[in-house]
């Protein structure tokens, strides 16, 4: 089995100009892959070996992948969410020889049928974003685990769900946790998320932030970022969490800490724990009329889109739904990842860092036996990606630090 681009599910070939175009911006914007990550990986020790990356398919995905691809891997692709996907980006891959499987607004048979796909060209090595794509070798493609040099894995979520696999010994390969490593979340997670999340609610509902309630649900990384944003741009913010040490940190930062009754006056609510309902149907009754709905976290059922029943779309990218008793909520993008589902995701130099944590994994899967289980990223890898970054910002250190 080779990878194939002729085999490729994408929705329309003719549209690689555009992805050409927003690939070549990212390209422009990424000091740190272009300059440490290329010059590892081009040790050869990707050449030959199949990799599968199966990360929201937009412009930087595709130049990870393509950088995967120039160091002589051969790369399957695929969304790990069809929300999120960009069709323009998938036919600019293909038209670079890259096997893509991945249409923008799939259905869920389809999405799943294009996962197995790219399972099914047998990977060495699975760049993955939520588990997505291990999850369901290890459960669909059982056959294939043997032949797994290792994943690594870019969401909290992910790595969580990595974790269960592993206590229930279903772990036979290493799974770097790429997610942990500083350079990802103290970056991604929170500016990245935390700027694009606010951006995208903001243009999907061209709504005014200042002097609004936005409720945020989970004070992690993610949380963190949304709430600072959120704060920047003039909005009262209130966290709801579970954790206590989580919860006193956002008071500390000046933040409104509630129980339940934090939903009770929020103009926005915005998810962002990795769990499933964490806006259920207790917090959805407490809901005022013309609150609007946004996630921010891995799972598309973050807010309990059952439980909210149909809408009706009242902008692009916008649901109104009725609760009962004369109120309506507004709900964005089907509750999936607001910010690259209802955006264009992460700014390019947040992905920059992430994205070279994730090449310079790969090829470290590619190069050496690393033990089964989740296993960390290299703390002098972290620190090297995070020197180039200061040197392409024209910071240099003292020699000792
Ligand atoms: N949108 C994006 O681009 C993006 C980027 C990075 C991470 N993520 C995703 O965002 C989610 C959060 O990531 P993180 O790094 O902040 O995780 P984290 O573990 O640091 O934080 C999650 C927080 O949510 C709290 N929590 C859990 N359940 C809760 C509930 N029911 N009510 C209130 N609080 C609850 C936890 O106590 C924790 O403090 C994950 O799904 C992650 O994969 C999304």
């Amino acid at each position: 089995m080779t990878v194939d681009a002729s085999r490729s599910r994408i929705a329309d070939p003719s549209l690689a100009p555009a992805g050409e175009q927003r690939i070549a911006w990212v390209a422009r914007h990424s000091p740190v892959l272009n300059g440490l990550a290329r010059a590892r990986l081009a040790d050869g020790a990707l050449r030959g070996k199949r990799v599968a990356v199966v990360v929201h398919l937009e412009a930087k995905t595709a130049h990870l992948a393509s950088l995967l691809a120039e160091a002589g891997a051969e790369v399957v692709a695929a969304g790990s969410n069809p929300g999120t996907t960009q069709d323009a980006v998938a036919a600019a891959l293909v038209a670079r020889g890259i096997e893509v499987h991945a249409t923008h607004g799939a259905s869920p048979d389809e999405f799943v049928a294009d996962l197995l796909a790219a399972a099914d060209a047998e990977p060495d090595i699975v760049v993955d974003d939520g588990a997505e794509l291990t999850g369901r070798i290890v459960s669909s493609r059982p056959a294939l685990v043997e032949r797994l040099r290792g994943v690594t894995e870019e969401t909290t979520t992910g790595v969580a769900r990595l974790r269960a696999l592993e206590a229930a010994g279903r772990l036979p390969f290493p799974a770097i946790a790429a997610n942990d490593a500083s350079c990802k979340h103290l970056y991604d997670n929170r500016y990245g998320t935390g700027q694009t999340t606010i951006e995208a609610i903001l243009r999907l509902t061209n709504l005014l932030a200042a002097g609004k309630e936005l409720c945020v649900v989970g004070y992690g990384w993610v949380g963190r970022g949304v709430a600072r944003y959120a704060a920047g741009n003039g909005a009262r913010v209130t966290v709801v969490e579970i954790d206590p040490v989580k919860a006193l940190e956002a008071y500390m930062d000046g933040h409104r800490v509630a129980g339940p009754e934090g939903f009770a006056d929020a103009d926005v609510v915005v998810t962002a724990t990795g769990g499933v309902a964490a806006v259920g149907r207790e917090a959805l009754a407490l809901l005022k009329d013309g609150a609007v709905l946004a996630n921010a976290g891995h799972d598309d059922r973050e807010i309990d889109v059952e439980a909210l029943g149909p809408g009706e779309e009242v902008r692009p990218g916008v649901t109104r739904h009725d609760l009962g008793g004369g109120r309506h909520v507004y709900l964005l993008v089907q509750g999936r990842l607001v910010n690259i589902a209802g955006g264009d995701g992460h700014p390019v130099e947040i992905m920059d860092l992430s994205f070279s944590v994730q090449a310079l994994a790969a090829h470290l899967l590619a190069s050496v036996e690393l033990p089964p289980g989740v296993q960390p990223f290299p703390e002098e890898l972290d620190r090297e990606i995070a020197r180039t970054k200061l040197d392409s910002l024209g910071v240099t250190l003292p020699e000792s630090a």
